[in-house]
């Protein structure tokens, strides 16, 4: 038990017990294919831990967010077939979030999800930070234990969180202040260094004074960027340039022109920053090479644009290359180390975007809570 969690072991004996096992399968499909069957391959060790000893397990998961009703698109049935291929035996349930029940956390849908088995395994770690049904209930009914994944990804973000070998560096990007100012609140507070990209620096260089032209910029949150600043100038560095597409130019679709060119922080109007520039680029290289934590969440542009990828390849280079312990928080800079083929030169590649930076933000996770309460745990 770690963190007052049980594990698979504190279950006692598994053999001839039915086993429900919340996991995270909502994998990205594309026409219905599963484009990253990752999180499906990341379930595995629980999942045979629990077959090779004799139980009978059945799998649940949402997919996608549908409104509470069956829905064609939503449905799990390409996860099933390749479960089957991956973990043979184990039955896989419908869309948790078919039912309205889930979301809502509705202890009917609770009783209906336990009814039938002995034992409950939380692996779903991308799920975590949802207190839905299937995360919170059944630890209130059933003897319960974090899968493998599970207790890996939070043994790692909560150490890095709680004692980082320094000096420890946080790369944040993405689009969006707004969803990374807790982070970024909670980060000041552990890292040695902030170093931010992606859209969410244009807020910031417009807190600074400088005009943007027509780059993405959260107005309501140019105070509270001015306010970090103000504070903590000496740990945030952002971009001493980025790469801007000239008027007419369509993301995504080089083949409708625009010109692209390199700025400092200025951009006039018509222009949109869409990556960190070469000088940014190296000047985070710079700080991410000597660093012995690195935790990286957001791209530093739009990477999906091969116009708009060198910031983020560069980010991502360092981060493989330095000796330093790197981990990435899921989501979008999960898809650039895997587009640039260098996955397998970082340390920890999470499984769960927003469940990472909640439980860097918050130290904890209702999933987690949950699990410390289940009947098996002694109070
Ligand atoms: C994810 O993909 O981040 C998790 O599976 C959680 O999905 P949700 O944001 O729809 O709750
Ligand atoms: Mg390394």
């Amino acid at each position: 038990m770690k963190f007052g969690v049980p594990e698979l072991e504190d279950l006692g004996e598994v053999a001839g017990k039915s086993v429900l096992v919340r996991a995270d399968f909502n994998v990205p499909l594309r026409d219905g294919v599963i484009s990253d069957d990752l999180r499906i391959r990341a379930a595995l060790p629980t999942l045979n831990w629990l077959t090779e000893r004799g139980a009978r397990v059945t799998a649940c998961t949402h997919l996608g967010r549908p409104k509470g009703a069956p829905d064609p698109t939503y449905s799990v049935d390409p996860v099933r077939v390749r479960l089957a291929e991956l973990a043979p035996g184990v039955e896989l349930l419908d869309n948790l979030r078919f039912d309205p029940g889930e979301t809502a956390n509705d202890p009917a849908f609770v009783d209906r999800l336990c009814r039938g088995h002995d034992l409950y395994v939380n692996d779903a770690f991308g799920a975590s930070h949802r207190a839905h049904a299937s995360i919170v209930g059944p630890p209130t009914e059933l003897a319960s234990a974090a899968g493998r994944l599970l207790a890996k990804e939070v043994e790692i973000l909560l150490g890095i969180r709680e004692h980082p070998s320094r000096p420890f560096v946080a790369i944040t990007g993405g689009s969006k202040v707004s969803d990374k100012l807790g982070v970024l609140q909670a980060l000041l507070d552990i890292a040695d260094q902030i170093l931010i990209g992606g859209g969410m620096c244009f807020t910031f260089f417009k807190a600074m004074g400088h005009q943007i032209g027509n780059s993405l910029c959260e107005d309501d949150q140019v105070e509270a960027c001015a306010k970090l600043l103000d504070e903590h100038a000496d740990r945030l560095l952002l971009p001493e340039d980025v790469v801007g597409l000239g008027p007419g130019g369509k993301i995504g679709d080089p083949s409708a022109g625009g010109d692209v060119r390199n700025f400092g922080r200025s951009l006039p109007d018509g222009w949109m920053g869409l990556d960190i520039g070469p000088g940014a680029a190296a000047a985070f290289g710079d700080v991410i090479l000597e660093a012995r934590t690195i935790l990286w969440n957001g791209p530093m542009g739009v990477f999906e644009d091969t116009r708009f990828e060198a910031g983020t390849r560069a980010v991502a280079q360092t981060v493989a290359e330095s000796r330093g312990f790197s981990v990435i928080g899921g989501g979008d800079s999960a898809a650039a180390v895997a587009q640039f083929g260098l996955a397998s030169d970082v340390d920890h590649i999470s499984t769960g975007g927003g469940a990472s930076l909640e439980l860097i933000e918050q130290g904890d996770l209702p999933g987690l809570e949950a699990l410390r309460h289940a009947p098996n745990v002694a109070s």
